[in-house]
Order: C-alpha cells, then structure tokens, then sequence
C-alpha cells in the first residue's frame, strides 16, 4: 500500500495550512475561482510521462514511435503539448483529427484508426497525407483502395490483427481476442495481407495490434510480439511480405487506488523489446520498427478531478453518503465498469482520515457513486474533495446527463493556472435545439 498522496500528479504538496497544492496552485483557491467539479491537469506530469514512455523505450530500440491514443484525452492544449514532446496522435474520428489539425499537428505523426470510418474520414487522410490508416476490416481494404486510386495518394497502411491474446483485464476494455469487433482475426489475417500486397493503390508497411487495457502484466505484451512475429514470418515466407512496422497499440496501466499493482514503463519497455528482439533473431528477420499507443498512462495522472460537497446523509451507522456537484456525467467509469477511486479532503489534506464514507454523485441513478467506500476526515458541506487519476477517459467520456454542465478544464504549472476549456453555460444546453 503506497499513501494516497502518491496517486495524485508529481508537483502534488500539501501546504502549512492544510490545503492540497498541484503544480504550485492552491486547488482550494482554484476551486473558488473557477467554481466546481474542476478537472485540472499538471503540465509537469504530462511532460514527464512524454519523456518516460519515449526514453525508455527509445533507449532499448533505435526505431520507435509513441503515439498518444487522443481518446484518452484531447484537446487543443493538450494536443499542443504533445507536438511540442514530438509524440504522435492516434485519432479515430474526423473530430479528433481537426483538433489535431487545430493546432497544425504535424499530419505526418498522425494514425487513423476505427473499426468504421467514414469515407469522408477516410478522404481526409488521404487528403492530409496521415502517417498511417489502420486497416480493420476486407471492406475498409476495398473501399480504401478505392478512394486512394481516386486521390492519387498512395496511403501507408498497417493491418490490425486480433491476435487472440486474453491481456487479463476488464472485458469492457479487452480488445485482442478471437471474436473482437476490431481488427481480422488471425484466421483471416493471411488473406487481408494478400489482398493489401495486391492492392497498387496502398502501400502495406506493417501490422497493429491492440490487446486491451489496464494490462497489469507484461507477459500478454510478450505473447503478442511472438504471435505477431510468426505470422509475419508465415507472411514473409508465403507472399515476400516485409514487415516495416510493428505498432503493439496502448493498454499500459496506472495506479488508480493505493493498492494498484506497480509495473514501471521501463519493465514494459524492457520485456517487449527484449522479446521483439530476440524472436527476430530467431526467425532471421531484420528488426521492425516498433509503434506504441499508449493513452491512459500518458495522461491519467497529471488530471485531477475537484468536487464540492453539498449535502452529507447518514442512513445507519454503517453509510454515511457525502454527495459532490458532480458525478457520473462527468466520469462514467465507476457506474460503467466499476472503476475504483481514491480521494483527499483538499481542504483538509494534513488531518486524520477517520471516518468511512460513500462519495455519491448528484446525477439520478443509483449507480452514481464515485467512490463506494472511503475513510475521510470528517467532512461537512463545502469542503473539497480531490479524486486522483482522473486525466484519462473522464472529460472524453462525459456526458450532458440531467442537462448538466460538462466542467471547465484548468492547466496548472509552476504556480500559474490557465483555463484550457471554458465550463459550458446554460446557454451550450439551448443553442442546437429547435422548437
Ligand atoms: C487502437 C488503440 N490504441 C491505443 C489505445 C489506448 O489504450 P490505453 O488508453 O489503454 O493505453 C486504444 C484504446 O482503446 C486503442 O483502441
């Protein structure tokens, strides 16, 4: 068990009077200012965990990309950060693609994914010259290959492959095994590699493959890469097929809760590139370059989440509920997967947690409790509560649920805070509706 404290953003503190400090801001003059819930985001931590996922898996391999999987978290700001490390973007949608253009991301670092593309999304790519279009389907192959001799562009290409491997997570979140709606399972794999290698129009450099996420092991990452090399080997073998790229997608995890298991980014990087390669030693094939995607673990820790108390209810002497402003509109995990949370009482961050309490969101279904069970100092309306892990797949998630207001989102940095999305106002809640 590590103290919670530990969870929150690098730049985290707590001050003489009590108050929980995040890259040098006060959270509890933040929330006074800005109003509540309030996600704020530590550009310390962002930056750290560009530069972590880069070097150390950079430093075990001359080749690799890191991309960020924008449906963790994206914004302009954000985005703007990203270019500015030099890690690419994963985007599926033609939103996140034009958040990306935004801000003039370089379209060469630019993946687009997705299981249904558009034509229109795929006539963007092409359009923009994206790094790589990754195939999921024969239609997609077809329709691509269509579009691409219209443009006169010839795209790169990656294939996804299932490659049957269970990661041990969540089966919400499990994404590589036989039967997923993404990717050609193996069994098909052979066929779309043909078809992509006959095809004039698309330039086939390598193959993806995404397993899951929240992968607390590295052994299904090493699975992967022995899966994925054989086939490309049988490829290699059958069609003359080189294998440029490999790209082992996202999945890697974080500590949501202080007894979350602690894998570091350089066992990961260390166990996939060991393993990548020596199995190319083994087959006699030169080295790919390899591609990662992480989403959750570049941006879960710099954001945090601040909630104000409003009403507190004790029902027995067993729950006693501390209901916040905000909730499942603005993150859906708990209700929607179980998703398990920690907090601090950021106005009270030094004193004794001693009373166990149920932290419920405002929203009306039963499922809206955020935290099911936590000891607390003694809590009472107004206070602020501060719910660590919170930068990945909450803001991307929320919803406008009981015509709710989706939170302003707030950068901190060395004392310093600016606002890198405004709180939506009543009027966001009218303006598309007709009568
Ligand atoms: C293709 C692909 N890459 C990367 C990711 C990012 O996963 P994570 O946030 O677990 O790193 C996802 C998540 O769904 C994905 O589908």
């Amino acid at each position: 068990m590590i103290p919670r404290i530990s969870l929150f953003p690098l730049t985290t503190e707590i001050s003489k009077d009590g108050h929980l400090v995040i890259g040098g801001c006060d959270t509890i003059a933040l929330a006074n200012e800005y109003g509540t819930p309030l996600y704020l985001f530590d550009e310390h931590t962002l930056r750290s965990m560009c530069r972590e996922f880069k070097s150390e898996f950079g430093q075990r391999h001359e080749e690799v990309m890191v991309i960020f999987a924008s449906k963790a978290f994206l914004n302009r700001a954000v985005a703007n950060i990203f270019k500015e490390e030099g890690i690419g973007l994963d985007v599926v949608s033609a939103g996140e693609f034009s958040i990306a253009k935004s801000v003039d991301f370089p379209a060469d670092m630019i993946y687009l994914h997705g299981n249904n593309k558009s034509v229109d999304e795929l006539r963007m790519a092409l359009k923009n010259h994206i790094a790589r279009i990754v195939i999921d389907s024969f239609d997609e192959l077809k329709l691509l290959a269509k579009l691409a001799e219209e443009s006169g562009h010839i795209p790169d290409i990656l294939l996804r492959i299932t490659p049957g491997i269970d990661p041990h997570t969540h089966k919400h979140i499990t994404t590589g095994t036989v039967g997923s709606k993404f990717g050609f399972p193996l069994f098909d794999a052979d066929r779309a590699v043909s078809q992509a290698l006959a095809t004039a129009s698309l330039n086939l450099i390598g193959l993806h493959c995404h397993i899951g996420s929240l992968i607390t092991e590295t052994q299904p990452y090493v699975e992967t890469i022995e899966v994925m090399l054989d086939f490309a080997d049988k490829m290699n073998k059958k069609y003359g097929f080189e294998l440029e790229e490999l790209d082992i997608g996202g999945g890697f995890p974080v500590r949501y809760t202080v007894n979350s298991p602690n894998i570091k980014i350089s066992q990961f990087a260390e166990a996939i590139i060991s393993r990548l390669i020596s199995k190319c030693n083994a087959l006699d094939m030169p080295l790919p370059s390899l591609t990662i995607e992480p989403g959750r673990a570049m941006v879960a820790r710099s954001g945090v989440a601040l909630y104000r108390v409003g009403m507190t209810k004790n029902i027995s002497e067993l729950k006693h509920y501390v209901s916040v402003d905000g909730g499942m509109a603005d993150n859906i995990r708990p209700a929607l997967y179980g998703a398990e949370y920690e907090a601090i009482l950021a106005n009270k961050a030094s004193d004794e947690d001693t009373e166990p309490v149920t932290v419920a969101g405002k929203f009306c279904e039963s499922a809206d409790i955020l935290i099911q069970e936590i000891k607390l100092p003694p809590v009472i309306a107004g206070d602020i509560i501060a719910v660590p892990v919170c930068g990945a797949y909450c803001v991307p998630m929320s919803s406008n649920y009981n015509a709710s207001l989706k939170p302003i989102i707030v950068m901190v940095k060395e004392g310093k805070a600016r606002i890198i999305r405004k709180r939506e106002i009543l009027q966001d809640l009218i303006r598309n509706d007709l009568l």
